[in-house]
This record gives C-alpha cells, sequence and structure tokens, in this order.
C-alpha cells in the first residue's frame, strides 16, 4: 500500500492535542470555580484522547507518531498553572471567543484521498474541537457575568461606606 498522503495531518494533530491535554488538567487543578474545572478536565479528556486516536489511527495504517523532540515547558501550560485569575487565563490563552470565520479544520478534508475510517474520525475530531471552542467561550462569558456582579456589589459597599462616614 502507498504511503497515505494525509500522514503529515495526523501526525500533526496526535502532537498537538497530546501537547494541549495538560494545559486543561493544569488549570482545572488551579482553578477554584468547580464548574469551570469540570468543563476544563471535560476538554483535557478530549485532548488526551485525540491525541490517542490519531496515534491509533497511523497505527492502523502501518506508521507511529513522530514526536518533536521535546521543547521544554510549554508556555501555555505554565499560564494554565500561574496565579493569573480565570478571566485573565482566558484572554492570554485565546480561549475566551469562537472564531466566527475561517478555522484551522476548514481545510483539513481538502485531501481527497483520507479513507473512510480516517474521515470519520477526522470529522468527530474536528466537530468536538469546535464544540469545545463554544464550551469554553461560554464559561469565559459566564465568569464575565460573575466579575462583573462581583465588582457592582463591591462598589455598592464602598458607597454605603462613604455615606455612613458623613
Ligand atoms: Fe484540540
Amino acid at each position: 500500500m502507498a504511503k497515505p498522503t494525509y500522514l503529515g495531518l495526523l501526525n500533526a494533530i496526535s502532537v498537538a492535542e497530546t501537547a494541549a491535554e495538560p494545559i486543561f488538567t493544569t488549570w482545572a487543578d488551579s482553578t477554584k470555580d468547580k464548574k469551570l474545572a469540570q468543563t476544563l478536565r471535560f476538554v483535557a479528556m478530549r485532548e488526551g484522547e485525540h491525541g490517542v486516536a490519531f496515534a491509533k489511527r497511523m497505527l492502523e495504517l502501518g506508521y507511529e507518531v513522530r514526536r518533536p523532540a521535546s521543547a521544554g515547558e510549554n508556555p501555555a501550560v505554565k499560564i494554565a498553572g500561574s496565579n493569573k485569575t480565570d478571566l485573565q487565563k482566558f484572554r492570554a490563552l485565546k480561549f475566551g471567543k469562537v472564531s466566527g470565520k475561517a478555522d484551522v479544520f476548514d481545510n483539513m478534508f481538502a485531501d481527497k484521498n483520507i479513507d473512510p475510517i480516517t474521515g470519520g474520525l477526522l470529522g468527530r475530531y474536528i466537530a468536538e474541537e469546535r464544540d469545545t471552542g463554544r464550551l469554553l467561550a461560554a464559561e469565559y462569558e459566564r465568569l464575565l457575568a460573575v466579575d462583573k456582579k462581583a465588582k457592582k456589589a463591591a462598589a455598592k459597599k464602598r458607597a454605603k461606606k462613604q455615606a455612613e462616614k458623613k
């Protein structure tokens, strides 16, 4: 069997997804917000599973994943575990908004030779990634609203204190 033309794509996805998993587990471990933590663990699970599923598909095709030599600590994992607020992490990691137009997934089916099993996996992957984007954006919006409410309450408290002083 000739070497599939889309091996590079499968390899790139497996490597990127495996690298993304610890961003979300690290963040989940560091947040105090239980709902966010749950979402982050779900996303981490998806990332890790994608990493394995694509590596497994490559093995079924007769090839092994080539992992790049470790580039040291992933800066995104560092941000995820830092003591920035969750909102700051969303902004720093660019997970707060869903990309409305073109995204990196649009061209993944451009290769017309993709076999049906790989195509099925790729389709599920793309749909899950976009769903993840929506889940994260919804969490960002929820936390923004929580933050706004807390700031409003704090301002009210300050104003009341001021009024009492007079
Ligand atoms: Fe991903």
